[in-house]
C-alpha cells in the first residue's frame, strides 16, 4: 500500500544499495539464465504469456513443469537487479523505473485532480515493487465472486491455491509472545512465497488493540476460516531475513534450469491475431523504444495465449486486438473481432484519505524515536546491521481493522436501502453498455448483503502504533474505465476511476472518520492523550467531513482490478469462470483484471491464488493433469482439511486479546449482565457493542 514517507525511504534505499550491492552476485546469473534475446526466439510455443509480472511468472512456472511444453513470457519491463528492491525499505519506495508513468483523467468527484496510478512494469510486476503487506480477503469476499456466476471461485475453491502459493515461517517467539501475534498455520502450505512477521512492533500498538476491542471491534485470527474482518494481524511476504519473497525470486529464478521456459524482456505485445474461426493464433511483439508502427515479430501459440498484462494493459491489449466495445474500436480504426463491451469497464480500487491524531503522551519508544532519539536510533542501526532485526526489519505495519458497516454505523440499514433505490446507470460511466449496467446491478445485490454482514469489512484502517493512518474504502460503489486512446492506440490507456462519483461512497468516509474519532475516545486510548490534528475537531458536519475527505483523497491504493471481469457475458463479463475470453478460442486472462468485485484486502496474495488456479484450469483443458488436482477434488480436500486440522498456533491474542465481552450491557459475544444501573439505559451502538448511557 502506498503510504507517505517516500523521501525517507528513498534516502534509506540509497544507503542500502551501497552496503549490499556486492553481496549477491549469484542472483544476477540465475535471473539471466532463462532470459533470451530476440535471436533465440522459437517461431512458435505451446503457450505464450503476455506480461511477466506477478501472475505471469506464476503461470509460466506451472505450465513449464511439463517439460514437453514450451512456454514463452513476453514482458515489456526489464529485470530489476537492484538489491535494494529486496530490502524492507523498498516497501514504500515505488521506483518509477519499474512503473508505468500514468495519471488519471481529472477526477470530478474529488475536486478535479489528476491522480497517480500504480501499475508495475518490471519482471515480477507488482510483486517486485509492492508494500509486502500479505493478507487475504474474508471468505465472503470470494464467495461473492461465485455468487456472481463463477462456480469454483468461492473461498473454498481458492483456499487450496492460497496454500499452494505460500509457506509460513515461524516468527521470532519473543515478539509473538510480547504482542500476542496470531496466525493460522493450516492456512498455509509449502509453496514458493515465504511469509512471516518481522521481529519488531511498536509498543503503542498494544493500547490500540485494546481500544479496538473497547469500541466493539473483536480481535480475529485470520486464516483458514476466512476471518479477515474486524481486527487481525497480517504478515509480510518476506523470508526470515526480512528479504522480499516475490514472483521473480520464488517462481522464476528457482526454475532457471528449465530449457522449455523462455523470458523475453523489453518487448511489448502489440496485439493478438486470430484465425478466421477466431482462434487466437499468434502475438505481434515490438521492441520497447522503437517507433510505433515500426517492425514487429510474430510468434505463434500452439495451445493458448494467456494475458497477464495487469489491470491497465490486459484490457488495452484486448482492445487493440479487436476485442472490446464496438464503438471505441471503430473510433480507433480497429477491425472488430468480438464486440465485447465489458473490456475496460468495471475498474475498481480502494480509494483512501488520511486522518491524523497526535499522541501527547505516547509510549517509548515510538515511531518518532527513530528520528528523535539518537540512542534508540543507534541501537536500531546495530540490530539491523548485525542481525537484520529490530525496527528496521519492519515494513508498513502488521495490523488491520477491517470493519463491517453495522459495527461502524448504526443507521446502516437506511444507507443500504438508499443504495438499492438508486438508478444504477446514473452513477456509472456513460460508456457502460446495458450488459455492464446489469452486471453492476448483480454486483450491487451481493455487495449490499456484504454491507449488512458482520463477517466482511467494508473499510480498512491500518494501525501500527502511530496516531495517523489511511482510511480506506474497501467496497466502493463508484466504477471506472480503462480505454485505449482512440486517436493513439499505442499511447498509455486512458484511466478514469470516477472516484466518489456515487455520493454514498462519501458517506462511508464520513462514517469512517467518526468511528476513528470514537476509537480515539476509547478508555484505554486516553493514557496516550490523543489530539486530533486533521480533519480537526472543529469540522463536525457531514458536509465538512466530505469536503475534508475528498480533498485529500487518492483514487487508488494500488489495488486496481476488474477491467476484464469474470462475469456472465450478458452482464458485461469478459472471461468465463474458465478464464477464457468470450467469443474467441485459445485466449485466456490470468491476472488481476478478472476480479469481478474488489475484495477487502491488499491484492497480492489473491493474485497468487488466482494465477495458481488459472494454471490448473489451463493444464486441465490441455488434457494434462493439474499439479494440485482437478477442481472437484481440490474442493473435497478443502472441506476435509477445514474440519480436521487442529489449530496449533500460539493461542495468545495480544494484550487486548480476544475477549468474551465487548460492550457494557449486551451485544454479540456478551456474557455479562444486561441491565444498567438506575439512571442509565442500555443502548446498542452496533451489534457487538452497547453502552449504559
Ligand atoms: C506500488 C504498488 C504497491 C502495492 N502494495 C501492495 C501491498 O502492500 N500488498 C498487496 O497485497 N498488494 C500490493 N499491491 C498490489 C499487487 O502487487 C498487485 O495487485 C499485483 O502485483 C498485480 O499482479 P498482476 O499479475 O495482475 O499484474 P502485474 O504484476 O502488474 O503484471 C503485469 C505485467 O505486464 C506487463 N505488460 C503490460 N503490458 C504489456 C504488453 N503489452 N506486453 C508485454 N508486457 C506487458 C507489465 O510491464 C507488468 O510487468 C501493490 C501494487 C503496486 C503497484
Ligand atoms: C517511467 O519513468 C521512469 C523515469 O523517467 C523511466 O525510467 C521508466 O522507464 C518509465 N516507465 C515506463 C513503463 O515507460
Ligand atoms: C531513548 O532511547 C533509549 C534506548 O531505547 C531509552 O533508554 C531512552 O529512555 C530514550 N530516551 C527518551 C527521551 O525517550
Ligand atoms: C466520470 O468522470 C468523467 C470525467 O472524468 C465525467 O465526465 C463523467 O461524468 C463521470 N461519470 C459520472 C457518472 O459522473
Amino acid at each position: 500500500m502506498p503510504l507517505l514517507s517516500r523521501l525517507g525511504a528513498v534516502a534509506l534505499q540509497i544507503l542500502i544499495i551501497s552496503n549490499v550491492c556486492l553481496a549477491y552476485p549469484e542472483l544476477v546469473d540465475k535471473i539471466r539464465a532463462r532470459q533470451i534475446n530476440i535471436g533465440s526466439l522459437r517461431s512458435s510455443y505451446d503457450y505464450i504469456i503476455v506480461g511477466g509480472g506477478q501472475s505471469g511468472l506464476v503461470i509460466a512456472n506451472r505450465l513449464s513443469e511439463d517439460s514437453t511444453k514450451n512456454v514463452l513470457v513476453v514482458e515489456y519491463g526489464y529485470v530489476d537487479n537492484n538489491p535494494s528492491q529486496l530490502e524492507p525499505s523498498s516497501a514504500t519506495s515505488y521506483p518509477s523505473r519499474d512503473l508505468f508513468n500514468v495519471t488519471t483523467v481529472p477526477q470530478t468527484g474529488i475536486g478535479g485532480k489528476r491522480v497517480s496510478i500504480y501499475a508495475a512494469s518490471v519482471v515480477g510486476g507488482g510483486s517486485t515493487v509492492n508494500g509486502m503487506l500479505f493478507d487475504r480477503g474474508a471468505a465472503e469476499d470470494y464467495d461473492n465472486w461465485a455468487a456472481l456466476g463463477n462456480p469454483g471461485w468461492d473461498f473454498a475453491g481458492l483456499l487450496p491455491y492460497f496454500k499452494k502459493s505460500t509457506t509460513f515461517g515461524t516468527p521470532d517467539p519473543a515478539i509473538v509472545q510480547e504482542y500476542g501475534i496470531t496466525w493460522e498455520p493450516s492456512a498455509y502450505g509449502n509453496g514458493p512465497i515465504q511469509v512471516t512477521f518481522p521481529s519488531w512492533q511498536w509498543p503503542t500498538i498494544k493500547v490500540q488493540w485494546k481500544a479496538w476491542n473497547e469500541v466493539g471491534v473483536p480481535t480475529m485470527r485470520d486464516g483458514e476460516n476466512g476471518n479477515a474482518y474486524n481486527a487481525y494481524w497480517v504478515p509480510n511476504n518476506v523470508d526470515a531475513q526480512s528479504r522480499r519473497s516475490y514472483a521473480k525470486n520464488r517462481y522464476f529464478d528457482t526454475v532457471s534450469s528449465r530449457s522449455n521456459l523462455h523470458l523475453l524482456t523489453g518487448y511489448r505485445v502489440n496485439d493478438i491475431q486470430f484465425s478466421s474461426a477466431k482462434k487466437a493464433e499468434s502475438v505481434r511483439i515490438q521492441q520497447r523504444g522503437t517507433p510505433n508502427g515500426g517492425s514487429t515479430t510474430t510468434i505463434r501459440a500452439n495451445q493458448e495465449i494467456v494475458l497477464c498484462a495487469g489491470w491497465l494493459n490486459t484490457p488495452a491489449v484486448l482492445q487493440r486486438s479487436g476485442i472490446g466495445p464496438q464503438d471505441l474500436l471503430s473510433r480507433a480504426n480497429i477491425p472488430v473481432v468480438v464486440d465485447l463491451p465489458g473490456v475496460g469497464s468495471n475498474l475498481q480500487d480502494h480509494p483512501a484519505t488520511q486522518i491524523n491524531f497526535q499522541y501527547t503522551r505516547d509510549l517509548q519508544p515510538n515511531q518518532a524515536s527513530l528520528y528523535t532519539n539518537q540512542t534508540f536510533q543507534a541501537w536500531a542501526q546495530q540490530q539491523w546491521q548485525q542481525f537484520r532485526k529490530g525496527p528496521m526489519s519492519m515494513l508498513v505495519g502488521n495490523a488491520l481493522a477491517t470493519l463491517p458497516l453495522p459495527t461502524m454505523l448504526s443507521t446502516y440499514q437506511s444507507l443500504i436501502s438508499r443504495v438499492n433505490s438508486q438508478n444504477a446507470a446514473q452513477y456509472l460511466p456513460s460508456t457502460y453498455s446495458a450488459a455492464s449496467i446489469r452486471g453492476y446491478e448483480a454486483q450491487r445485490r451481493v455487495l449490499m448483503a456484504s454491507y449488512a454482514s458482520l463477517k466482511n469489512g467494508i473499510v480498512e484502517i491500518p494501525f501500527s502504533g502511530g496516531g495517523g493512518t489511511s482510511l480506506v474504502h474497501e467496497k466502493p460503489l463508484s466504477r471506472g474505465t480503462v480505454l485505449i486512446n482512440p486517436s493513439d492506440k499505442w499511447a498509455d490507456p486512458i484511466v478514469d476511476y470516477n472516484t466518489s462519483i456515487n455520493p454514498i461512497d462519501n458517506e462511508i468516509f464520513v462514517a469512517m472518520i467518526k468511528f476513528y474519532r470514537r476509537w480515539m475516545q476509547a478508555p484505554s486510548m486516553q493514557q496516550l492523550g490523543p489530539q486530533e490534528q486533521s480533519p480537526g475537531a472543529s469540522l463536525t458536519t457531514d458536509q465538512q467531513l466530505i469536503n475534508y475527505a475528498t480533498q485529500g483523497m487518492i483514487s487508488s491504493t494500488a489495488h486496481s482490478c476488474g477491467t476484464s471481469a469474470m462475469m456472465p457475458q450478458d452482464q458485461g463479463g469478459v472471461v468465463s469462470s474458465q478464464l477464457l475470453v468470450y467469443g474467441v478460442t485459445g485466449l485466456s486472462v490470468g491476472d488481476i483484471s478478472i476480479i469481478p468485485l474488489i475484495p477487502a484486502t491488499h491484492t497480492c496474495a489473491t493474485v497468487y491464488a488466482i494465477a495458481e488456479k488459472a494454471a490448473d484450469l489451463i493444464k486441465a483443458r490441455a488434457g494434462n493433469n493439474p499439479t494440485t488436482s482437478s477442481t472437484t477434488s481440490v474442493r473435497t480436500t478443502t472441506s476435509t482439511t477445514r474440519t480436521t486440522t487442529p489449530v496449533t498456533t500460539p493461542t495468545t491474542t495480544g494484550s487486548g486479546g480476544t475477549q468474551s465481552k465487548w460492550g457494557q450491557c449486551g451485544g454479540i459475544g456478551w456474557t455479562g449482565p444486561t441491565a444498567c444501573v438506575s439512571g442509565s439505559t442500555c443502548q446498542s451502538l452496533n451489534p457487538y457493542y452497547s453502552q449504559c448511557l
